[in-house]
């Protein structure tokens, strides 16, 4: 008889509104106590450790991610929030949700060559330009709220102009991600997700007009490929496959590129040795983003379903079971990462890659490109201030409410030394 699962001892809630303050005590526990942990409040398993989410992730035919999280929201569906969807275009299965291997590869070719290395050179520049224009602004001010006058604007303009969005302006772009991302993030209010359901259809709109006029002249964005390819059959994509694929670009390639690079200036604010350091050896920069990666993960966990019974470090589970992968607590298991595994180790190389791409089947597609934002953000940022300085130090931080996304909702900074220096050549490696 296998042994049942154990209750982790701390009493903390992942899905209470504050959880995303700091979730890290609670991984801890996990980790030593119960790394898979039945949740009695949720039903929703929690997997901890790095070799279990490793397990996980691998085998994408037992744990499957085809999982309707917005069915998962608290509150459920409702009447009007039903009217609004059913005004909504049908919904395809292409990449994230997708385990069928031969259909989830097709649909992942349909887009992966925009985010090979050697394709990231067309966008780099825009890249190194919105950079320098955001931070010009910040230094003239000498202050900034960073989240919005930079972590929010870099990515999406970034991610917009890749798709061919760049019609519609940033604000209206995160608008619309910011409703997807809720959608899927099981907390958001009846009102939100009304709200967010309405944003969406706007989006979707916007997107198939997009597509319409690229159709009739295409340029060299994304939405001009996806509107004029033909798949291996010789067919088009249809148009829930389009907004599929396009919608999956816009929200995953921005909420988590923005709160990776809120952490990294939070922790330079808290830690002005470390500014300095990055400020001496710049080439240790690529160290620092995989370090902020592993650290903040912002992309803190991952859902999967059983799809038959199994064992999972021991621990029966049955078929249908809801599984939540934390990345975020498997980037400071002990076992790989060090008993100091929740210290950022610049230069260390550590026994296994960090997860916070995930890995597998779905391991992001935009990894290349969020690693290249990131570089070139950073280095600008300890090229052009000497000093970086939370403007109310001992404030309590506050993050968002979500499952699973960590990030920051503001973060006011006061800046010191406006001395702009060249950035170094392409970055793309
Ligand atoms: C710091 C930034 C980012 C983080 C932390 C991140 C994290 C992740 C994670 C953890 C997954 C795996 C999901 C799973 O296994 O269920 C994933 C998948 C994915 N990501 Fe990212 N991502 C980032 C940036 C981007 C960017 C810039 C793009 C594109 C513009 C992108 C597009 C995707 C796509 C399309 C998938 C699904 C891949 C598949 O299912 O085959 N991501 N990302």
């Amino acid at each position: 008889m296998p042994p049942a699962p154990r209750k982790c001892p701390m009493d903390f809630d992942p899905k209470a509104r504050d959880f995303m303050n700091d979730p890290f005590d609670f991984y801890t526990c996990l980790r030593a106590d119960a790394p898979v942990f039945a949740d009695p409040r949720s039903g929703i398993t929690y997997v901890a450790n790095y070799a279990l989410a490793e397990q996980v992730f691998r085998n994408h035919a037992l744990f499957s991610s085809a999982i309707d999280r917005p069915a998962l929201r608290d509150g459920g569906t409702f009447p009007a929030l039903a009217e609004i969807k059913a005004q909504d275009w049908p919904s395809a299965c292409t990449i994230t949700q997708n385990d069928d291997v031969p259909s989830h590869d097709m649909f992942r070719a349909t887009v992966s060559h925009f985010f090979l290395p050697k394709n990231l050179t067309a966008i780099e520049p825009f890249i190194r330009a919105r950079t320098d224009t955001l931070l010009e602004t910040m230094a003239a001010k000498g202050t900034t709220e960073f989240v919005a006058d930079f972590a929010v604007p870099l990515p999406i303009s970034v991610i917009g102009r890749y798709l061919g969005l760049d019609g519609y302006s940033y604000t209206k772009l995160k608008q619309w991600s910011d409703a997807f991302a809720d959608e899927l993030g099981l907390l958001a209010s009846d009102e939100r997700a009304l709200e967010a359901a309405k944003l969406t259809l706007e989006c979707n709109a916007a997107i198939l007009a997009t597509a319409g006029q690229r159709q009739a002249a295409p340029c060299s964005d994304i939405i001009s490929h996806l509107a004029t390819l033909r798949l291996p059959d010789g067919r088009p994509l249809t148009d829930p496959e389009l907004l599929s694929i396009v919608r999956q670009l816009l929200v995953a390639g921005n909420e988590t590129t923005t709160n990776t690079l809120t952490a990294g200036i939070l922790r330079l604010a808290r830690e002005p040795a470390l500014l300095h350091r990055l400020q001496e050896k710049p080439e240790q920069i690529s160290s620092f983003v995989e370090e902020t990666l592993r650290l903040e993960t912002p992309v803190q966990g991952q859902f999967r379903r059983a799809m038959a019974d199994t064992v999972l470090g021991g621990i029966p589970i049955a078929k249908g079971t809801l599984l939540h992968v934390r990345l975020a607590s498997a980037n400071r298991d002990e076992a790989i990462f060090g008993v100091d595994s929740s210290r950022l180790k610049l230069g260390e190389r550590p026994l296994r890659p960090h997860l916070a791409f995930g890995l597998g089947l779905h391991f992001c597609l935009g990894a290349m490109l969020a690693r290249l934002e990131l570089k070139i953000a950073f280095l600008a940022i300890v090229k052009r201030f000497r000093a970086i300085e939370l403007a109310e130090p001992g404030a309590p931080a506050h993050y968002h409410t979500h499952f699973y996304h960590r990030g920051l909702k503001a973060l006011h900074l006061t800046l010191a030394g406006n001395t702009l220096t060249a950035l170094p050549e392409p970055l793309v490696s």
